[in-house]
């Protein structure tokens, strides 16, 4: 049984113990159905065996043994490194080791193949985030192109936690992304905005994280997305004007157990109900009948969302219920951190003013930023780098740049001369800084020209322009 995967296990019970049922109300010949019973018995120790739970009709094993992974080193293992949706640190400059996450996680690394194959799909050239390994990880992103390939659509899901008004460079990665795959794609988009869950976590009150929200919806808008094919919404709102989607939280609620999100987010006896319960609200929209207004009842439109790896945990206890619950499990694609300016030992985080860059930013705050805190890659004086080279793979300036840069070639040359010592610190921050005045600039530009209007728009929950 060594290679019987826990979840052939439990197929093959579940169709045992319909064999078995249908045996008996035919009234089939005793032996035939001790036989089958017997075949039973043996099938549930085997899955004991493999699993450690006992088999129960209905409910399949957690997918992977990484769905208890609660992202925190694992006592004794230093070299582990910690990723969960509060925290993400490591020992080592370079940043979190993401071969190791993604084994500890059981997702898949997104392979040459799988970047060419979406490329394929879509017509066109890879996001640079693609090409450059920054979206790094997925589940069941192959199995999304086969069902586009036969004419099958997906609708696309992701958020924000309004913790603040001013968001960071590091929070526009899933955005960025987002919107390409809209726009590559042709396909619906909801960004769900946890307003709940800032209030239950922060000490912040409830009108402040709402109008966070609204604050944040402002900055999202201004990643271009199209009103006709996106619906944001706070949950402080939504959650009461939606009882299909208030309807799909409880089910998830009622197929997780408190030791479950212990196991998985590390919740604590004296954390309060609201964080043990949260999960769930963060799950509900993987589920298209969550958008009655966008969906029309249906229940089997895939979705599949973008985010960075610290908000995995969620959606692994959401694949772990979805087929419980007669959902289709959401397909994810995972990126890396954007590193905090002073290395990537931790991500960028805007509860740390000094490690982030905000959207607010101007162009001489940029400025001073990046000459006084990016980490730096560069030996101590213009001689010793010019010798011996600096280190591209722990510099911060060329990290921002691998996010930034579009031009593969440009980027290369930024990289070869400042490995050889020809581009000190200093130009690499220059290249860096330029990079980030106008990026930025724009965006403000882009923001400024969303009114309270183009917000009520965006959230209102209406039908999108778009037929399944
Ligand atoms: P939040 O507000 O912490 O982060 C919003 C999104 O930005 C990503 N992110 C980063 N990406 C790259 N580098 C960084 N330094 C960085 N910091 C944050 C996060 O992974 C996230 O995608 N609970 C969520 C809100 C949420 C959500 C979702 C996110 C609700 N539903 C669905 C993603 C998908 C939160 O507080 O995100």
């Amino acid at each position: 049984m060594a290679d019987t995967s826990p979840m052939d296990l439990y197929e093959s019970l579940e169709a045992q113990g319909g064999k078995v049922r249908a045996l008996k109300s035919a009234k089939a010949e005793k032996a035939e159905i001790d036989a089958a019973v017997q075949l039973l018995l043996k099938l549930k120790v085997d899955y004991k065996q493999t699993t450690g739970q006992d088999y129960k009709a209905g409910c399949p094993p957690s997918e992977d043994a990484a769905v208890q992974d609660n992202g925190l080193a694992a006592d004794g293992a230093d070299e582990a490194d910690t990723v969960n949706p509060w925290d993400v640190s490591t020992t080592n400059a370079k940043g979190v080791d993401y071969d190791k996450l993604i084994v500890r996680f059981g997702s898949s690394k997104v392979e040459k193949e799988l970047v060419d194959r979406i490329e394929r799909v879509a017509g066109q050239k890879p996001h640079r985030f693609l090409r450059r390994g920054i979206f790094f990880s997925h589940r069941d992103m192959h199995q999304v192109l086969d069902a586009y390939e036969k004419q099958k659509s997906f609708y696309l899901y992701t958020g924000r936690g309004p913790s603040s008004e001013a968001m960071h460079v590091g929070h526009l990665i899933p955005f960025i992304f987002t919107k390409w795959l809209q726009d590559v794609f042709d396909i619906p988009l909801v960004i769900q905005l946890t307003d709940d869950e800032k209030y239950l976590w922060k000490d912040l009150s409830l009108d402040e994280c709402h109008r966070f929200a609204e604050e944040n919806a402002k900055d999202i808008i201004a990643c271009g997305f199209d009103v006709n094919k996106t619906f944001i919404f706070s949950d402080l709102d939504y959650m009461g004007s939606s009882p299909d989607f208030y309807r799909n939280v409880v089910k998830v609620q009622k197929h997780v157990t408190f030791n479950q999100v212990k196991g998985i987010f590390g919740f604590t006896d004296s954390d309060c109900i609201g964080k043990i319960s949260f999960p769930a609200i963060q799950a509900a929209p993987s589920f298209s009948n969550s958008f009655p207004q966008i969906f029309k009842g249906r229940k089997d439109v895939q979705c599949l969302i973008p985010c960075a790896i610290d908000q995995d945990p969620y959606f692994r206890m959401t694949r772990d219920v979805a087929p419980r619950i007669g959902y289709p499990k959401p397909a994810l694609l995972h990126s890396t951190f954007f590193p905090a300016l002073q290395g990537a030992q931790t991500k960028m985080s805007a509860s740390d003013a000094t490690s982030s860059i905000f959207l607010t930013d101007t162009p001489k705050q940029i400025k001073n930023k990046v000459n006084k805190h990016a980490f730096s890659g560069g030996k101590d004086t213009v001689e010793e780098h010019r010798k011996y080279g600096g280190n591209a793979d722990v510099d911060v300036s060329f990290m921002y740049l691998t996010f930034f840069l579009d031009d593969d070639a440009q980027l290369e040359k930024i990289r070869q001369d400042y490995t050889s010592g020809a581009l000190l610190t200093g130009e690499l921050k220059k290249i860096l800084i330029e990079t980030l005045q106008p990026m930025i600039a724009e965006h403000q530009e882009r923001r400024k020209q969303v009114t309270e209007e183009t917000v009520k728009q965006f959230m209102t929950p209406r039908p999108l322009n778009f037929n399944f």
